[in-house]
């Protein structure tokens, strides 16, 4: 018997892992130094920025030298779009339609502005990026930024970042990811992967909120997008979040360590509610390839139930049932636009849909309450 909300919306954001709160409480507590200072308080500080600077390179198999801390994943996002353009002089820029607005709207916006010409890579209609469009896009552009994501929040996809990697280094163009879905719950490789710019944001992998981080390529050196102090190397002005930074670190390293363990017990709870969605129900949809175990996140099912007169409802039946998951992407939640990615992919505007995305902390249980609830809601609705 379920007694407490079922939170299914884990690609918007995560609850805190309980080591992360202990992780950041001294930093709350008693170590409040600035890190600029150069006294004991500020060192002391400093030194403990630089331990979770040093934590986080480890992990992803680079040097700390490449790690900048921000304040999440739009904030990397922008200062890796906006300031390359800048700094390399380029005049063309390729995406796709599915990507976050942290990067959609930046890149338009640099359109907008006259800065670059935008390309919209073709997209299949699973959502998947289309290599060969990808690769013609690149011949005739020189000097081109690539950014395309590695996970998608809304459908799940995954991209080959080897391969547009590959392609990115043949053609000479720049290569930004925003793996914010797929940090924390796949491995990056640094040393392997031939990109220039990833980033991370610590809610996403039990964090904290409003921090992040952007990896720099040594090979790419850019100019700040927030100018001020001198901190993080001269490449972002601002006292840093320190306890986001300290919480941030701790969450990867615990991600990191316990990768297998909570990929295998999340893909069993996404596999058994791919099973008993199909078994349940008549006229299920899977929107994108998100019930394809292998080609899209182990975190997001994005579900399309039968078509309904309330649509709208849907959402709102499952919240006062107690449980939270989202219609497409949180970030656009609260405005009456419908989802560009369901839209991008044709999905049926007339289906509700919804995206269920999961964590180590669900439970088949929930899976069993959540499957009991949407079969009263469709009967009401039917
Ligand atoms: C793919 C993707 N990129 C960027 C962001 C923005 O990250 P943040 O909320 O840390 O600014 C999100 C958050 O939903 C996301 O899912």
């Amino acid at each position: 018997m379920i007694q407490q909300r079922v939170y299914l919306d884990n690609a918007a954001t995560t609850p805190l892992d309980r080591a992360v709160i202990e992780a950041m409480l001294p930093m709350m507590e008693k170590n409040f130094g600035n890190p600029s200072s150069i006294h004991a308080h500020g060192r002391e500080v400093r030194n403990a920025i630089e331990r979770a600077r040093k934590t986080v390179a480890g992990l992803l198999n680079t040097s700390p030298a490449e790690i900048f801390f921000t304040s999440g994943g739009t904030e990397a996002d922008n200062t890796a779009i906006a300031c390359s353009i800048e700094e390399y002089g380029i005049k063309h820029a390729v995406t796709s339609s599915l990507e976050h607005h942290a990067v959609l709207h930046t890149l338009e916006h640099l359109q907008k502005i006259g800065k670059i010409k935008l390309s919209l890579v073709n997209v299949d209609e699973k959502g998947h990026i289309d290599l060969n469009h990808l690769e013609e896009l690149l011949k005739t552009n020189p000097n081109t930024l690539v950014s395309l994501m590695h996970g998608n929040n809304e459908i799940g996809n995954l991209l080959d970042m080897e391969k547009v990697g590959e392609l990115c280094k043949e053609y000479g163009a720049t290569f930004h990811s925003d793996t914010v879905q797929t940090m924390g719950h796949y491995k990056h490789d640094l040393q392997k992967l031939n990109i220039d710019f990833i980033v991370g944001a610590g809610h996403k992998f039990h964090g904290p909120k409003g921090a992040g981080f952007l990896y720099i390529n040594a090979d790419k050196k850019i100019h700040p997008f927030i100018h001020g102090g001198s901190q993080e190397r001269n490449m972002r002005g601002g006292t840093e979040n320190v306890y986001g930074i300290i919480g941030l670190a701790k969450a990867l390293e615990i991600a990191y360590n316990d990768m297998d363990a909570h990929r295998k017990h999340i893909e069993s709870v996404k596999s058994y509610m791919i099973e008993k969605l199909k078994t349940s129900f008549d006229d299920i949809q899977f929107n994108g390839d998100s019930d394809n175990l292998e080609k899209s996140l182990y975190t997001v099912l994005n579900v399309s139930f039968p078509p309904s007169e309330e649509a709208d409802m849907f959402l709102f039946n499952l919240d006062i049932n107690k449980i939270s998951a989202s219609g497409g992407s949180a970030c656009t939640s609260g405005s009456n636009i419908g989802s560009h990615v369901l839209g991008g992919i044709g999905a049926d505007p007339n289906r509700p849909s919804v995206r269920f995305s999961f964590s180590k902390y669900n439970t088949i249980e929930e899976i069993d309450y959540v499957i009991e609830k949407l079969n009263q809601i469709l009967k009401v609705e039917a």
